[in-house]
């Protein structure tokens, strides 16, 4: 069955599966479904084809990629793993965390991958998109699936409503659980630093009792070099941490209670009516999509908890409301 909006969106289906195969074999694109968000896969040992990923998203190649991998000793082929990186692997993967190591000298990862850094993010995702990294037995490249500082799509249309036919393929798999990027955690010297919040939470990694943690927000200069001041940036201006509603603005709220003025708002929708931090994890990218689509000029955004997830839903909200430049990721 094909999907209504375009013929490029596939049900993920063995067939599918296998035309996923042969365009990656060819250097093609494919958008690949995983637990936190869609992502645009390409070969990583393929410059061309790693190269198509920069262009489709309008991304500067200063930028470097996460690199996917299927298992433990596919990501050993790649990076030099200490003592933390092994027990982080060990405790998150499969799932929402991105491990920043040293890079192997001499593999077939393309140097446009990780942007000519000797070090190389790692994630092995959970779901189909592991199955296919196992079956094609490379790893693969792959940023979210979205144009270059735009809402990272959580839905197969979404990638499409973004890139269009410049992707060859999109395998629809549903909506992404988590939502939200995976976590990234460099690891050096033995010290794990968080470059960037996200599906794995600060609590979720304390509870490593070993581990000797950091977050890049004490140095700023540390962070991931794609984490730009503006991002996810919609058409609409956003507006925080909103108190009260103001004339002409769309509402994303949160919980229960309404902030006043709430019932005036152009249109509204709820991140998680019961206050429930992980749906509104999952609920965020594509409500702000949708608010968006709908063509206000102002969404006033309610104050969402700042713990687990929630620092990363208020990480997210903080990009998307900041100032536009041109020099997006
Ligand atoms: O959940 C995710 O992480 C999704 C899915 C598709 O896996 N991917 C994703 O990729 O969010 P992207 O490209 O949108 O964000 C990757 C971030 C960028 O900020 C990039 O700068 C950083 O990871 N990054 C990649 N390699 C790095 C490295 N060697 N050192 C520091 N940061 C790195
Ligand atoms: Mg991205």
């Amino acid at each position: 069955m094909k999907h209504e909006n375009s013929d490029r969106i596939l049900p993920a289906t063995s067939d599918a599966m296998a035309r996923a195969l042969a365009i990656l074999g060819n250097g093609g694109l494919v958008a690949v479904p995983t637990e936190t968000v869609y992502g645009l896969a390409a070969d990583a040992t393929n410059g061309e084809a790693v190269a198509g990923i920069f262009s489709a998203k309008g991304r500067p190649q200063f930028n470097p990629l996460i690199c996917h991998v299927s298992s433990l000793e596919m990501a050993q082929e790649y990076a030099v793993f200490d003592a933390a990186s092994l027990a982080l692997a060990e405790a998150f993967w499969p799932g929402p965390l991105t491990l920043v190591l040293p890079l192997k000298k001499d593999t077939k990862i393309h140097p446009l991958v990780t942007a000519g850094l000797d070090t190389i993010g790692l994630r092995f995702p959970k779901g189909l998109t592991a199955e296919l990294i196992a079956q094609y037995g490379k790893p693969l490249a792959a940023p979210s699936a979205n144009s270059s500082g735009k809402i990272s799509p959580t839905t197969a249309l979404a990638v499409y409503q973004s890139l269009g036919n410049k992707v060859d393929l999109i395998l629809d798999d549903g909506p992404c659980a988590v939502g939200l990027e995976s976590t990234i955690v460099k690891v050096s010297g033995g010290t794990a630093t968080i470059l960037r919040p996200g599906g794995v939470t600060l609590s979720d990694l304390q509870k490593m009792s070993h581990l000797n943690l950091l977050e890049a927000e004490a140095n700023a200069s540390i962070q991931a070099p794609g984490m730009m001041a503006s991002h996810y940036a919609p058409n609409a201006l956003m507006r925080l941490n909103a108190d009260k509603l103001l004339e002409g603005e769309a509402l994303l709220a949160f919980g229960p209670h309404r902030i006043n003025g709430a019932d005036k708002a152009v249109t509204m929708l709820n991140l998680s009516p019961s206050g429930d931090l992980i749906e509104a994890a999952a609920n965020l990218f594509s409500m702000m999509s949708e608010l968006d689509n709908s063509g206000v000029a102002k969404i006033a955004v309610e104050p969402i908890t700042m713990s687990g997830i929630g620092v990363a839903i208020n990480d997210r909200l903080k990009r998307a409301a900041a100032p536009r430049d041109s020099d997006h990721e």
